[in-house]
Order: C-alpha cells, then sequence, then structure tokens
C-alpha cells in the first residue's frame, strides 16, 4: 500500500479545504493511506504528521482557510531544513507529497523534487502571480470579497461625496487590485507593474468630482509604489485640489477568510484530484493548474523559473471606462 501525505503553505487561500479532502478521497480511491501535515514546511520539519481518513475531511469543503494550518518557514529554504523535512517523510515510509501554496511554495516544491522525492503541487494563492495556472485557487473568492467591500464602500463614499482609497493585498502582483477595480467601476487603479503618477490621478479626481460624480474609488495594490499610504499623503498635500473629501480603506487579510464559492471549490476539487491521479501516474515534479480551462500539469523546474504577465490592456480599458 502507498502512502502519500498533503500540506497547505504560504498564506491561506479560500479552496484550500476543497483540495485537501479531494486528496484525501481520490488517494483513499487508490487503496492509499494518506497523512496531512500540520503547518507547512514547519511541520514537515518538525514531524507533526496526521492520518486523514474519509470522514476526518467531511464537511470541510465549505470552510476557508486551511483544516491543515498553514506556516511560512524559513528553515525550510536552508538544505538542512529540507533534509530534516525529508528523514521525517522517509520515517514514516511516505512515497509522495502534495504542497498546497503559491510561488515561494511551490519553490520549496521544486527544491524537495531536486532533492529525489516526489512532490506534486497545486497552484494555490490568492495573489494570481504563479505561472502553471491563468487562475490560481482563491483568487475568485479574495476577489469577491473585495468587490463586495468596495460595493459598500461606494454607498457610504456617494453619501458623503467622498474618494475612497482602497488597498488590496496582492504583494507584487497588481492582479487583484486591476480585477476588483474593473470590476469594482474605479475611478483609477494603482498597480506596481505600471507607473504611477500621483498628479496624474489627482487630476483624474478633479475632473470626476467637476463632472458631478458624487464619488470617486482608487483601487490601489498593496506592492505600488505609491500604496495606500503613499497615496493618501500625497492627497492630503493635495488637498483643496482633489474636490472630494478623501478615505482609507485597507481591506488586509479580510480577503484572505472568504467562504469559497463555487469556482474555488470545484477549483480545489479538480486540482486535488487531478494532483493524486498524476501521482497514480507515477508522475510528480509537476504542478496542477488551470490552463485555457483545462487542468493540467506544468514541471515545477518551469514554473519556478517563470514571470506571469498581467495583461496592461485592462488597465487601458478600466481608464477608458472611468468616465
Ligand atoms: P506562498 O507560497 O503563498 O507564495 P511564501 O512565499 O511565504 O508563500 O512561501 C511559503 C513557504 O515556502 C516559505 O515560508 C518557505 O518555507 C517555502 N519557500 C519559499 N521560498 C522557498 C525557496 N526558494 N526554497 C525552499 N522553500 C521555499
Ligand atoms: O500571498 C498571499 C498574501 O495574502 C499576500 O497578498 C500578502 O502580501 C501576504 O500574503 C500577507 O502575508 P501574511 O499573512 O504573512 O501577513
Amino acid at each position: 500500500m502507498k502512502r502519500i501525505a498533503v500540506l497547505t503553505s504560504g498564506g491561506d487561500a479560500a479552496g484550500m479545504n476543497a483540495a485537501i479532502r479531494a486528496v484525501v478521497r481520490t488517494g483513499l480511491h487508490y487503496g492509499w493511506e494518506v497523512f496531512g501535515v500540520k503547518h507547512g514546511y514547519a511541520g514537515l520539519i518538525a514531524g507533526d504528521f496526521v492520518a486523514l481518513g474519509a470522514r476526518d475531511v467531511s464537511g470541510i469543503i465549505q470552510h476557508g482557510g486551511t483544516k491543515l494550518g498553514s506556516a511560512r518557514c524559513e528553515e525550510f529554504k536552508t538544505q538542512l531544513g529540507r533534509l530534516r523535512a525529508l528523514r521525517q517523510l522517509n520515517e514514516r515510509e511516505i512515497g509522495a507529497l502534495v504542497v498546497i501554496g503559491g510561488d515561494g511554495s511551490q519553490a520549496g516544491s521544486h527544491a524537495l523534487s531536486q532533492m529525489g522525492f516526489p512532490v506534486v503541487g497545486i497552484a494555490s494563492t490568492i495573489d494570481n502571480d504563479l505561472c502553471g495556472s491563468e487562475i490560481t485557487l482563491g483568487v475568485d473568492t479574495a476577489l469577491n470579497v473585495a468587490l463586495e467591500a468596495i460595493d459598500r464602500l461606494k454607498v457610504t463614499a456617494s453619501s458623503h461625496e467622498r474618494a475612497f482609497v482602497v488597498e488590496v493585498m496582492g504583494r507584487d502582483c497588481g492582479y487583484l487590485a486591476l480585477m476588483a477595480g474593473i470590476a469594482g467601476g474605479a475611478e483609477a487603479i494603482v498597480i506596481p507593474e505600471a507607473e504611477t503618477d500621483p498628479e496624474q490621478i489627482t487630476t483624474e479626481l478633479r475632473a470626476a468630482y467637476e463632472r458631478g460624480k458624487s464619488h470617486a474609488i482608487v483601487v490601489v495594490a498593496e506592492g505600488a509604489r505609491y500604496n495606500a499610504d503613499r497615496l493618501a499623503q500625497y492627497f492630503a498635500e493635495h488637498r483643496e485640489r482633489l474636490g472630494f473629501d478623501l478615505r482609507v480603506t485597507k481591506l488586509g487579510h479580510v480577503q484572505r477568510g472568504g467562504t469559497p464559492g463555487l469556482f474555488d471549490r470545484m477549483l480545489g476539487t479538480r486540482l486535488g484530484a487531478a494532483a493524486t491521479e498524476y501521482l497514480a501516474r507515477g508522475e510528480h515534479g509537476i504542478l496542477i493548474g488551470l490552463l485555457r480551462d483545462e487542468i493540467v500539469a506544468t514541471p515545477l523546474a518551469e514554473v519556478v523559473a517563470g514571470k506571469k504577465p498581467l495583461d496592461l490592456r485592462l488597465l487601458e480599458l478600466a481608464r477608458v471606462l472611468a468616465k
């Protein structure tokens, strides 16, 4: 009988539980024993394993976050840390590992895989900055959370004739800001991938005020040079030219705590099942993701070497639509 383990690593993302459940139940379907590793790579190094049966993953598909717990672990970035992890896996005669996580976690998968251990990654991060998957697990739910917040902020902004700077997560990637900005009908979007002139945004907000708009929303990526704090500081120094009164809202971790929607439950389920199926076929050293609506595998070496492009035509579209 084969033994496999599954862990979640890095920032949690809605749909991780669906993926864990699918790995466990698909593994059981093949007659394997499945172990969960608590708290990502930290738990792997510490030997924090738990046997998972079908009932252990009952009733988790609808929950956000990860039932296994997640962590960031500096020690796993070192060869010694990974050797310790390998020893824990070998002691339990575990033959393969499924890693559910983002770009850092998959760099870890790749490193472990290069040491000869069979690993399959599942593309999961709200940042959507991982090659090998056009959309990663958790993005859709995080965006819907951001949109609900933006819709609500618009209501109060309109009542008071205010501009709101809304900061969304994404680390160095502007995907969340770009999508939330377009779908939220923002007057301006600020992302790390495009140079931002705060003076131009001041002019745009002033023009919106003069056109009679009752509110203005600026969606800002946390990784942009002009993030919420810097932009708000600039606006404060040019207050009289802005027209609108200004408030700032940082959505922060609120975006990570959403209840997984249909898309992420389905994506997590399909990715989890596929990761286990690839292992059953003896394929590893790969990341499972969604490309052109198909669940596909990409070599981890390619995933870690690549940089995912952002379609900047959408930024131009957002400018056109912000009339
Ligand atoms: P995410 O996977 O969501 O992008 P991080 O970038 O914080 O989150 O990475 C999660 C964990 O993956 C790190 O805390 C570390 O344990 C591991 N990791 C990140 N980069 C590497 C690397 N280059 N080599 C080995 N492990 C890594
Ligand atoms: O990678 C996911 C993410 O939510 C980023 O968008 C954000 O910059 C980071 O994690 C926050 O990390 P932490 O939860 O450790 O504060």
